[in-house]
Formats: structure tokens, C-alpha cells, sequence
């Protein structure tokens, strides 16, 4: 069974067996008779490179639905299913005038991968709006309730990608979103600068989320046409005393304030200074609008771009003497 449809980079390794998963008792008669060690479990698949064949059984989680939990003048509560398609369900909330979401419009991905990274854009992450989340313990077959504590969110990190690494399957996300008084992220400079273009001056939730998507789809390649993982690498974090001596070497380098001793510093400009935007060798390479993401032109194979990734890490090293952490799960 050829995975190709079901990773957006693309790749074409295949799966020994394929289950798909529609509802909870699906994922528990699939949880009884294997072990969790022998199975593969795969979302959206939108933040993966796959480089070998899949022994294990892959699970596809194709849990569906979404729904209105509990509502009053200010807040409203939804529910969606962990299969459900990302954007399609923060538009789904914008049409109903939800305000939380808008900005984090046109991620790929599902529902239920979304809080396994605390999925982000344009100053907004998913914790903002996360009210909890419902998990299948892989051992017990029981569903648990997480709190946003429980999740120990970070920058594009989780709970569940640390303590409970492979014991949980997100099956539900709670998120609870406003129904007036939107709270609007436009401080991001490039919405500022798109709303400036489409001369909106005082935007609604769907003019924020229009922006955003034209954004996106003017730098970020789309998945369907060339495939990709969005961000490849994550945003280094330094130290100020080393942040310093990059500024005097290259002045101008953009940065992010983090802590009163720590700066993080855009992967994407330090790739692009090395060279790399636009680079390409075979069928995998480095997107020609954003440096931070490594594509796939059709036939590239995982371990094609994970070398192409090795050869950027290494050279940034050299170049920066900085360290560049992959974001998309290696597998
Ligand atoms: N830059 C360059 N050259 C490039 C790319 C970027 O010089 O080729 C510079 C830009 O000019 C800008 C800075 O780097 O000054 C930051 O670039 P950008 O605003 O495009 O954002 P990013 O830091 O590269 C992060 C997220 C994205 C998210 C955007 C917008 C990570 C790893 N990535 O990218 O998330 O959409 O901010 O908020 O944090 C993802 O995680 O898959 C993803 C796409």
C-alpha cells in the first residue's frame, strides 16, 4: 500500500498493512490486537518525512465530526474530531463568526496532530485558543481528558511529543473561542502590510484569516502542487552573548526576543544566507520563496531530502556555528 497520498511531502514508501480508523471502537479492536510498539499512527501526515517503508501497521485516524459543546453571549465551546481537515474547520468557525482561530488559517494537517506541536502563525499558537483535548491511552484502551496544563505547551512542542510520546492517540480537540469582542493578532508585520494592500482598516476575523491566506500562498508552496512540510527546521533559540556576534557579522539579521538571555533567530534567513534558497538537486530542494521549507518536485525519496537537510545543517553550522533542529518528525 503506497503512502504517497497520505504524507504531503509526497514520498512513495509503502505500508505493509493500512487501517483506517472512523470510529473509537476501530481504534480500540486495532489497540487490542497489536501491540502499540507495532503500530504507526498517521494524522494528516502533513509533518513527516517519511525515508523507509512502513513495517508496522498504519493507523489512519479518520475520526470525523465537529460540534457546538456549550455557548454563552461572550464564548462558545467546540469539539472536532481528530480526523477532521485543519482549515476546513477554522473555516468552518469563521462562518459562524468564532474569532481564535483566523490567524492560524491554511496550516496543513488534522485536528488531532494540531496540538502534538502547538501548531503556530502570525503571532497565534493553538494553545491560545485550546481549551483541551481527549486521548486513547494505547495500554489501557481508556480516553483521558487534557487541560491545557497537562499539555505543557511550548514552541511547537507538547506533552506528547516528551513524557507521553507514543502512549496517547488524540482522538477530540476542545477549543474555546469568542463570539464578540474578538481579540485580533495583527501585529504580525506582513498581515499589517496585506490589510495596508487591501485597504482594510479596522479588519473583521474573516478579513485577518483572507490575509493570512494570501500570505501564505504567496511564500509557502501548496502541498498538492510540490510537496512539502512547511517548516523543515525549527527556529533556533541562542544565547544573547552569541546573537550579538552574528549581529556585528551580519548586520541586520532579524530576531525574536525570547528571554532576557535568549533570542531566536529565523532559520529561514540564516538557509537563505547560506545560499540554499532556490537550490536543487534532483527532485528534492529548497523552496525559492522561503528558505525554510525543503520541497519535493515529484520523485524525490525521503532519504534524498533528509541529505539535502543534513547538508544544510552542516553548513549552517560552519557558516553560524549555530545548530538547526529539525520540526518535521523523521521517520
Ligand atoms: N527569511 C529570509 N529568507 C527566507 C525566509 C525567511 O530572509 O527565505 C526571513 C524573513 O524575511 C523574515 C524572517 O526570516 O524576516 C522570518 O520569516 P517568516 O516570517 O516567513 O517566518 P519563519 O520564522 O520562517 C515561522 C513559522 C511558520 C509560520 C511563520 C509565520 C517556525 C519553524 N515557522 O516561519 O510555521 O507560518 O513563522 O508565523 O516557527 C511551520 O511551522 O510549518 C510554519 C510554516
Amino acid at each position: 500500500f503506497s503512502l504517497k497520498d497520505y504524507n504531503s511531502f509526497g514520498i512513495d514508501v509503502k505500508a505493509g498493512k493500512f487501517v483506517s480508523i472512523k470510529n473509537l471502537d476501530d481504534l480500540r479492536t486495532v489497540l487490542r490486537k497489536n501491540y502499540a510498539s507495532e503500530l504507526f499512527v498517521l494524522g494528516g501526515g502533513s509533518n513527516m518525512l517519511l525515508t523507509q517503508d512502513i513495517s508496522k501497521t498504519v493507523i489512519h485516524i479518520a475520526l470525523k465530526g465537529k460540534e457546538i459543546i456549550s455557548e454563552d453571549e461572550n464564548e462558545v465551546i467546540v469539539q472536532a474530531a481528530a480526523g477532521e481537515n485543519w482549515h476546513k474547520f477554522v473555516l468552518w468557525t469563521l462562518e459562524q463568526d468564532f474569532g481564535g482561530l483566523e490567524n492560524l488559517s491554511l496550516i496543513p494537517g488534522n485536528v488531532g496532530t494540531a496540538p502534538i506541536q502547538n501548531i503556530g502563525a502570525y503571532g497565534v499558537e493553538l494553545k491560545d485558543s485550546f481549551l483541551s483535548c481527549k486521548a486513547m491511552n494505547v495500554q489501557t484502551l481508556e480516553e483521558k481528558e487534557f487541560s491545557l496544563e497537562d499539555c505543557d505547551f511550548d514552541y511547537r512542542n507538547s506533552v506528547f511529543k516528551n513524557r507521553l510520546k507514543g502512549q496517547y492517540i488524540i482522538t477530540s480537540v476542545k477549543f474555546r473561542l469568542t463570539k464578540k469582542d474578538h481579540k485580533l493578532h495583527t501585529e504580525y508585520g506582513a498581515i499589517r502590510s496585506e490589510l495596508e494592500k487591501q485597504e482594510i482598516a479596522s479588519p473583521t476575523i474573516q478579513d485577518i484569516s483572507k490575509a493570512v491566506i494570501a500570505i501564505r500562498n504567496s511564500k509557502l508552496p501548496d502541498p498538492k502542487k510540490i510537496g512539502n512540510s512547511g517548516s523543515f527546521f525549527k527556529n533556533p533559540i541562542i544565547s544573547k552573548e552569541q546573537f550579538e556576534k552574528l549581529e556585528t557579522e551580519h548586520p541586520g539579521v532579524p530576531s525574536y526576543h525570547v528571554s532576557d538571555n535568549e533570542i531566536k533567530v529565523p532559520a529561514g534567513w540564516l538557509i537563505d544566507q547560506a545560499g540554499f534558497k532556490g537550490y536543487r538537486s534532483g527532485d528534492a530542494g529548497v523552496h525559492k520563496d522561503q528558505a525554510l521549507v525543503l520541497v519535493n518536485y515529484g520523485a524525490a525519496t525521503g532519504q534524498e531530502i533528509l541529505s539535502l537537510s543534513k547538508n544544510i545543517q552542516q553548513t549552517i553550522k560552519n557558516k553560524f556555528g549555530i545548530d538547526l533542529e529539525a520540526e518535521v518528525n523523521i521517520i
